[in-house]
């Protein structure tokens, strides 16, 4: 190793090392989704890719899934919330990386991709559809014939289960960061040095004092469960009870994965099974990946925060007042300097190309 070159990466210790290394490799392997045999059947993507385009699917026939799930911008629509729902509604979640994930939306309303996909069809601010809608709009077209069946709720689960396996060849390009990552793993201090300093310091902060990788984990930088970081819950209208309700509506569910329309008749779905309902879910939303950051703002459910230096203020200054008093607690408030916030930005942009 040159001078030069080992001036230019900072003197990570054995932690911080294990700790930067646990982000990675990318892409990550994803576990096959058991209640979804034909997730990663060609033919089924070929058909879902069609699907997520067309507007025929929805209620008005003029919105697509694509309307606000836009490939330009990571699968997301840059708005604050979604467009066509009302105030109190949220963020639009990106669809990048969205396979292998165990609870889906901001709520873990659904635990599988492919009732992730027969949500939306059927809320009436989204596509706004009925079974018996999506049932008649297959049986039209004879290019859609591999998903009609003879039951109406059938065909709508397997249009989700098209889409979702459209959705899960979407997977996010490798960074800067997993390059500087897969370098140091091989001790190639070189190709490390050309991560910027920036970068370094702000993921020193990352896996360290800022405690962010206790949630944001692994390659994904999502651990996939819940917290509650003081975002305000309270909406026009009343309050968003965030994975306090959307454990409610799992429950309640016919398309979770111990219904009726999991390919495994509900062996795969341990988690869902034995998950419960507590108090401390209320306002509760799902951790986010921090992977395609640079294309999805605004960010947080509510979408309140409109750049990444707003978002890293928020951890910077955090009202404690506002955090939950039960549950561990992890969150304090940083008081970041200006180079500080600068680093951690610099870093959070690097996991996006
Ligand atoms: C009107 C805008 C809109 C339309 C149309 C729409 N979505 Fe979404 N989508 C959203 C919003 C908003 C969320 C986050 C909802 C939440 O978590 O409460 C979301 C979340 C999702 C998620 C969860 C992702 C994750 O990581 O958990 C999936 C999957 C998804 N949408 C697929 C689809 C599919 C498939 C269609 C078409 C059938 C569709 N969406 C149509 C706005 C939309
Ligand atoms: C206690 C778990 C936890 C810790 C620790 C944590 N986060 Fe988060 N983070 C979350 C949750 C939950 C959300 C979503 C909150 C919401 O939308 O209401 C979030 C949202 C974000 C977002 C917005 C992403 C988006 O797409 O909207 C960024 C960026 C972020 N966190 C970065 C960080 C950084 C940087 C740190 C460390 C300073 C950190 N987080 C520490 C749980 C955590």
């Amino acid at each position: 190793m040159s001078v030069a070159a080992a001036a230019q990466v900072l003197d990570f210790t054995a932690a911080e090392r294990r700790a930067v290394l646990a982000h990675g490799p990318w892409p990550a392997a994803v576990a096959p989704d058991g209640s979804h045999r034909a997730e990663r059947d060609p033919a089924a993507a070929e058909l879902g890719r069609r699907l997520f385009f067309a507007t025929g699917l929805s209620g008005s026939g003029g919105i697509a899934c694509a309307s606000c799930h836009q490939p330009g911008r990571a699968f997301q629509d840059g708005r604050s919330t979604a467009v066509g729902l009302g105030p109190g509604v949220r963020n639009t979640l990106g669809l990048l990386d969205a396979a292998g994930q165990r609870w889906f939306g901001w709520d873990g309303g659904t635990d599988s991709l492919w009732a992730a996909s027969v949500r939306p069809l059927l809320n009436p601010l989204e596509m706004g559809a009925t079974a018996a809608s999506v049932a008649a709009r297959v049986r039209r077209d004879t290019s859609l014939a591999p998903l009609d069946r003879p039951d109406d709720e059938a065909v709508l689960v397997a249009v989700a289960k098209a889409l979702a396996a459209y959705q899960a060849t979407l997977v996010s390009p490798r960074t800067a960061f997993d390059d500087f990552r897969d370098a140091l793993a091989r001790d190639d201090m070189a190709a490390a040095a050309r991560y910027p300093l920036s970068a370094q310091r702000g993921l020193r902060l990352f896996v360290g004092r800022g405690r962010c990788a206790l949630c944001h984990a692994g390659p994904r930088f999502s651990n996939g469960e819940f917290a509650d970081i003081g975002v305000p819950f309270f909406v026009a209208g009343g309050v968003d009870p965030g994975r306090h309700a959307g454990l409610r509506a799992l429950q309640a569910s016919r398309f979770n994965r111990l219904g009726p329309h999991a390919d495994d008749a509900g062996a795969g779905a341990v988690a869902t099974r034995h998950v419960r309902l507590e108090h401390r879910h209320f306002g509760e939303f799902r951790v986010p990946t921090l992977r395609t950051l640079k294309h999805t703002a605004p960010y947080f459910h509510d979408g309140s925060r409109a750049t990444l230096a707003d978002v890293v203020r928020h951890y910077s200054e955090l009202d404690e007042d506002r955090l939950h008093a039960d549950g561990e607690r992890i969150l304090v408030p940083l008081r970041l300097t200006p180079t500080e916030a600068a680093d951690l930005q610099t870093f959070l942009f690097t996991l996006s190309q």
